[in-house]
């Protein structure tokens, strides 16, 4: 891994302005603290934490919508802070959040993956290409006349996901983009960033507060009050149960078993991390 790095976060630290008020009206403490991160071109990243541990304020940061007090993030080369590149910064590092409603914008599912692309001028026939393709990329090509509003929440992420593909982007951040689908399409929402990146090359930023989430990602990061507090494999990681418990993060039940497992003498590979691989290592 000695490519250039897509994303390079630099002594990053970060404070939200005090003036805010609601929810976050106390808080004047520093939501990111001398963060040191590399995104590489074609990873697949998990940022796990639990509440309010940072992770929002440091995709942010990945794509401009962020601008550090100090230190920089770079991405391809380019400072996040020059305005300049700030339009394509967002193009290469597109995002996807929570709330399948907040991200429609039109009244068609077509009309509304073409939307990045419509506002940016681009040629028609350029649009319909790229759209057509992001819509089966993600699924959503037999949807493509209906009204986005009619979608169940996993098919609105898809169609999200759409939106930022048909711009082409080097990556996708998908900011706890499952946290208000059902296990299924939560579990169907993963296996699709994966297959986008396996298939497409796309590096994904994966933010969650799961583990489970976590477990088939190539990198972890752990986040707790603004700093990174763990970074590894998935295997390695979930090898400190302990520290991932004090960090307020739950332990899928099948991780917990397989620990115990082990406990009694069993062997379970410390690579099983999915119920799968768990049930295949104690079938064994
Ligand atoms: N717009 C804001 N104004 C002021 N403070 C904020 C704002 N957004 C977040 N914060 C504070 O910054 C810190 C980090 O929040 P952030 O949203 O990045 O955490 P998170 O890990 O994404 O949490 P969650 O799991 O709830 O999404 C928290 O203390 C939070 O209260
Ligand atoms: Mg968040």
């Amino acid at each position: 891994m000695n490519a250039f790095p897509l994303i390079d976060i630099q002594q990053v630290s970060y404070t939200y302005p005090l003036q805010n008020t609601g929810k976050h009206k106390a808080q004047s403490s520093r939501a990111l603290q001398d963060i040191n991160l590399q995104i590489q071109p074609g990873e697949y990243l998990a940022i796990l934490g639990h509440n309010g541990s940072g992770k929002s304020t440091l995709a942010r940061h990945c794509n401009a919508l962020l601008i550090p007090d100090s230190g920089r993030v770079l991405v391809n080369g380019q400072d996040t802070s020059d305005k300049t590149q700030q339009r394509a910064i967002r193009d290469s590092v597109g995002m996807i959040f929570q709330n399948p409603d907040n991200q429609l914008i039109a009244t068609v599912v077509e009309d509304d993956a073409a939307w990045a692309l419509a506002i940016r001028g681009l040629p028609s026939l350029l649009i319909a290409e790229r759209v057509e393709q992001a819509m089966h990329a993600v699924g959503i090509y037999h949807l493509r006349k209906q009204p986005p509003h009619r979608l169940s929440g996993g098919q609105k992420q898809r169609l999200a996901i759409a939106g930022v593909l048909a711009l082409r982007p080097q990556c996708i951040i998908a900011d706890e983009a499952t946290s208000q689908l059902d296990p299924l399409s939560r579990r169907e929402i993963t296996a699709l960033l994966h297959q986008l990146n396996q298939e497409l090359g796309v590096s994904i930023i994966h933010v969650t507060h799961l583990l489970e989430e976590a477990a088939l990602a190539q990198r972890i990061v752990v986040m707790e009050q603004g700093r990174v507090v763990m970074e590894g494999t998935p295997s390695a990681i979930f090898a400190d149960l302990d520290q991932l418990r004090q960090l307020k993060l739950a332990i899928p039940e099948p991780i917990e078993l397989a620990a115990r497992l082990r406990a009694t003498g069993l062997t379970i590979s410390k690579e099983a991390l999915t119920v799968d691989a768990i049930a295949r290592e104690i079938a064994h």
